[in-house]
């Protein structure tokens, strides 16, 4: 079970003052034929919340309103109606807003929250009972792991976070690329060329891999036998010979070799399968059924031998299920595997696939099928897409040929990293924390469907929207804290007048957190509590540059604060999956 936290205690309080206030004008009107909406206003100087009721209310009910001329007078009169709020100033504002300011007490119980006990207590838990499939990264055997698989891991790893965070259930899968006519393809590189001797020792087994089957391309060019050879080895592995098998499974291990290495610089797990996820040959015998299925609802057209789904009113181009030559192709393995998980996780599980926006049209049409199929309800399905990696005028893009090796990015963040700082005994230790931090800031500080633009330079800015700069706030409370721990001065007690406009913007901004959390999780928008973190620490360090902290007599809410900021921050950056260190 889990415990409301205070900013929503403090929010249902207030709908109740406004039903008050309807129901002592319009006793008519039950609860249930309105919901009264509240934001935050724009400007901190109108309170802490807003609500339009009294304008949307006023339009519908005029006519029972006979001493009522205009919303404004509306609103007035609904606030008389509403009686006392405890700690809370009621003002309207404009044609007809009514809002809501909090006495800096209510802000202060925000500090005692965190300072009592933990962080969590400000989420809320509006996931628990439900159950979320969150499948990222996702990268294809054999062949590199791009920087959109990056953005995958990254992006999809903090969303499954943010869902855990306030209460769901999470599976995390990885719904590797490990089946598919290719894989003929390169059992007959390795076949021709290949040294397994070699591949096994290498460091990077996967730039072996493609190297051969670059080569493989080439030769075709010049033997187009070799084509039909490849086909032919595709058909062994699917009818289970041996050979075949052992060089693709081969295939995966040599190449687990390598992701394996990434997932754990980039401090990402998954929890299916073992910790390998439900790659696409998992489905390999779970196909049949789904075809089937098509067929018996009547969803499958022949089309030259292949077998297509349409959709009503052509709404999208027609996907293929079964090629002609009878194969099943990608999207028949994606069927499956969300067949396997209604089953397997509840058939109201929520499956969320962190993929490119370039598949936004295929997922569309991939959630279509299973509509038709009567599998979900439309909001079970959701496709959480990321935009592209645009480089900066070519920097670290075609030097090494044409493939960017991802092990070549981390190298090159953490290298970056160790120049930051000033602590060149410690820069080793952090170059990785930092230079993955940086790394994992830039994707997650805007919103995922945009294209980023790679820049280094951006990406570790001390001064900036960066990684560096969160870490290093977080370093700078961390720092406070020690040396008021090693002052052995003395905190007086606080009064409402110690609490100076600097120290009220971060308590207003902390007792957020909750909300901004669950605002994420609900939008599948890491974003959104990127942003959430960023203005914390940027009104920290302006308290920070303003306040004297560590003296003797400091009034004890700014000890609190510097705390509960440290507290937030390294929670906040803990569920975009980025460390905190202790300095830089
Ligand atoms: N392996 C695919 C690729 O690299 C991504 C898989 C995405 N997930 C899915 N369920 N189709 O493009």
């Amino acid at each position: 079970m889990s415990v409301s936290p205070q900013s929503h205690v403090m929010l249902a309080a207030l709908e109740q003052a406004v039903r008050r206030g309807v129901q002592s004008v319009l006793p008519a009107l039950s609860d249930a034929e309105y919901v009264p909406a509240f934001e935050h206003p724009a400007d901190t100087s109108h309170g802490e919340w807003s609500t339009n009721i009294a304008l949307q209310l006023f339009g519908q009910h005029k006519s029972e309103l006979v001493d009522i001329r205009s919303p404004r007078q509306f609103a007035e009169t609904l606030v008389v109606g509403m009686g006392e709020i405890p700690s809370v100033t009621v003002s309207v504002a404009g044609p007809g807003f009514i809002n809501f300011s909090y006495a800096p007490a209510v802000f202060l119980q925000t500090l005692d929250t965190i300072q009592q006990g933990t962080v969590e207590a400000l989420l809320p838990a509006y996931g628990t009972g439900q159950t979320a499939v969150v499948e990222y990264s996702s990268p294809n055997i054999a062949k590199p792991f791009t920087i959109g698989h990056l953005r995958s891991t990254i992006i999809g790893d903090a969303v499954a976070n943010l869902l855990e965070a306030t209460g769901w259930t999470v599976k995390r899968d990885n719904h590797l690329g490990d089946w598919g006519t290719q894989f003929g393809k390169q059992i007959c590189a390795i076949k021709k060329w290949g040294d397994e001797e070699e591949i096994a020792q290498s460091e990077r087994p996967v730039k072996k891999l493609v190297e051969l089957y670059v080569k493989f391309h080439a030769e075709a060019e010049e033997n187009p036998e070799l084509v039909d050879e490849g086909r032919a080895w595709f058909k062994k592995l699917e009818d289970g010979d041996l050979e075949a098998r052992r060089l693709w499974q081969k295939c995966i291990d040599w190449s687990w070799k390598e992701f394996n290495q990434i997932y754990e610089e980039l401090g990402v797990r998954f929890t299916e399968n073992d910790g390998r996820g439900y790659g696409e040959s998992y489905f390999e015998d779970k196909m049949d059924v789904v075809v089937e299925e098509l067929e018996t609802k009547n969803l499958l057209t022949d089309s030259e031998g292949a077998r297509l789904v349409f959709f009503p009113d052509d709404q999208y181009p027609p996907l293929m299920v079964i090629k002609k030559d009878g194969t099943t192709l990608y999207a028949t393995r994606d069927l499956a595997t969300d067949k396997f998980r209604l089953q397997k996780y509840g058939a109201d599980v929520r499956i969320i696939n962190e993929v490119g926006a370039e598949q936004s049209l295929y997922f569309q049409q991939i959630f279509a099928i299973e509509l038709m199929l009567g599998w979900v309800e439309p909001d079970q399905r959701v496709h959480v897409k990321h935009g592209m990696f645009r480089f900066k005028d070519g920097k670290m893009s075609t030097r090494k040929g044409n493939v960017i090796w991802l092990e070549d990015v981390l190298q090159e963040a953490r290298e970056r990293a160790q120049q930051l700082g000033d602590d060149p005994e410690h820069a080793q230790t952090i170059a990785s924390a930092v230079g993955i931090g940086a790394l994992k800031w830039n994707d997650l500080k805007r919103s995922a469907h945009l294209d980023v633009v790679f820049d280094w330079d951006e990406m570790l800015s001390m001064e900036g929207n960066s990684g560096p700069y969160m870490q290093y706030t977080v370093v700078r409370g961390k720092s406070v804290l020690q040396k008021w721990q090693e002052s052995g001065f003395t905190a007086t007690a606080t009064t409402e007048a110690d609490i100076t406009p600097e120290g009220l913007e971060i308590l207003r901004l902390l007792s957020r957190y909750g909300e901004a959390v669950e605002r994420a999780a609900q939008e599948y928008a890491p974003h959104l509590l990127a942003n959430a973190l960023f203005e914390i620490a940027q009104s920290f360090n302006t308290f920070y540059n303003k306040h004297q902290i560590v003296a003797d007599g400091v009034p004890q809410v700014r000890i609190d604060l510097v705390n509960a900021t440290v507290a937030v921050l390294s929670h906040g950056l803990g569920l975009l999956g980025i460390e905190t260190v202790d300095r830089m």
